[in-house]
């Protein structure tokens, strides 16, 4: 396994050489590049005798050229991984920039491509470098989510570069994957996402904590591993992979009817939303009125959306999802019975670090042969990734007795 590690100029190219070791003891033949800027955060010679390779770092330096070093360097990788990765490095990525050794690399590289961006948390939520992430994702490139808590800069927030053992981890994973091939290609997955609203007026509304995060996750890495994506989501904050259909809707109601659409041509059904389970019975049409008087909210069941697929799947794959507060796999167990599923994925939401509105999830797997499998702690791109090796294995590459 060749990897050739792309650092660029942010206080957390210093981890970078740490993530270099870890990729060499996962086995990994390590090249490195440096960007100018990153020279100034850490001395190549570091990684040098890390790496025992020479550290490219400019297009033009003396005795770079009697090859053609960015075109030598993108045949030999097998991935091109770029931790941490800066603003300006995914910019210049995602509009075909090649002006220094990396970004020439990158256009002639022919290999996958990971980057793992770390920087302020303004410069991670500006419209322009979440729209030039989102190119790069659309174009295949996987993107290893920055991680929140303090930051450099003083600030709190998304930005921080994941650890270098997350980083390794993923990056062994992908390549694995890669080199695999499109491990869910000629494959149609629909994916519900996000919370639903259910209205009392036209003003207020119930709904819950839901950030689409996982749902956003399990699109994006089917994507990834060469599916077809429909994603059905309750308003979010996150912005579709580009490549994915996408249907927002607003009430369960509308998710059903959406999901009922769209249910034929799926292969692959995975619940992720949080459904609202009870709908106002009479929403007003217009404002109700303050009052000195106490309200009572009459409320009736809303659809059950997965129970309705569970009864009508006819080729396709159907996953739950269910979101526990106690004896999650006897309760998670329970619902894969009644709701006629393959598989279901059971979040403890009462844990830490699980469940709504976290970038980690902590789940297990149960799946119609009662295969149990708990997962520890990852992220949610991570936790998406293990449910379809899961899905693969049990359903898709093997003779299953029942
Ligand atoms: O969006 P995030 O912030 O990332 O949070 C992720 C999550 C916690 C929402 C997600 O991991 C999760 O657990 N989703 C399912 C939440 C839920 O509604 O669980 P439930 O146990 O109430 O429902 C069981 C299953 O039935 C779910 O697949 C749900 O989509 C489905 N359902 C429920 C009610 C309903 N009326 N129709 C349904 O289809």
């Amino acid at each position: 396994m060749n990897i050739l590690l792309g650092v660029t100029g942010c206080i957390g190219a210093y981890k970078a050489a740490e993530l270099l070791r870890q990729l060499q003891q996962r086995g990994a033949v390590v090249r490195v590049v440096m960007t100018q800027s990153a020279c100034q955060f850490v001395g190549p010679v570091t990684f040098e005798a890390l790496s025992g390779h020479s550290v490219m770092t400019g297009l033009f330096e003396p005795g770079a050229n009697t090859t053609i070093k960015h075109i030598e360097a993108a045949r030999w990788a097998n991935l091109l991984l770029v931790a941490p990765a800066t603003a300006n490095i995914i910019a210049k990525f995602a509009r075909g920039l090649a002006d220094d050794m990396l970004s020439t690399i990158y256009l002639s590289a022919t290999c996958p491509v990971m980057i793992a961006p770390a920087m302020n948390v303004e410069m991670w939520r500006h419209p322009a470098t979440q729209e030039n992430v989102a190119i790069l994702q659309a174009r295949g490139v996987e993107i290893i989510e920055p991680e929140s808590g303090f930051l450099a800069c003083g600030a709190v927030g998304e930005g921080r570069l994941a650890e270098p053992e997350v980083i390794a981890a993923r990056a062994i994973a992908f390549l694995q994957r890669a080199s695999a091939g499109a491990d869910l290609s000629g494959h149609h997955v629909l994916v519900t996402a996000g919370p639903t609203c259910e209205d009392l007026d036209p003003i207020r509304f119930l709904t819950n904590r839901s950030s689409g995060k996982m749902g956003y996750a399990l699109a994006e890495a089917a994507l990834a591993r060469g599916a077809d994506v429909t994603l059905i989501s309750g308003p979010t904050r996150l912005t579709p992979p580009p490549m994915a259909r996408f249907i927002p809707v607003w009430s369960a109601q509308q998710m059903c009817d959406a999901v009922t659409r769209h249910l034929n041509e799926a292969t692959i059904v995975i619940k992720a939303a949080a459904v609202a389970d009870f709908r106002p019975r009479h929403p007003q049409a217009s404002k109700i009125k303050k009052s000195d008087q106490s309200v009572t909210l009459d409320l009736e069941p809303t659809p059950d959306i997965l129970t309705e697929v569970g009864r009508r799947k006819t080729h396709q794959i159907v996953v739950g999802f269910a979101a526990e507060t106690d004896k999650p796999v006897e309760h998670g167990r329970d619902k894969l019975q009644r709701k006629n599923l393959d598989m279901i994925v059971v979040n403890d939401v009462t844990a830490p670090g699980a469940g709504f509105d976290v970038d980690t999830n902590r789940v297990t797997i149960i799946d119609r042969y009662d295969h149990v499998i708990a997962l520890p702690l990852l992220s949610k791109r991570e936790v998406a990734d293990r449910i379809f090796d899961h899905l693969i294995e049990v359903f898709l590459s093997t003779q299953v007795d029942e």
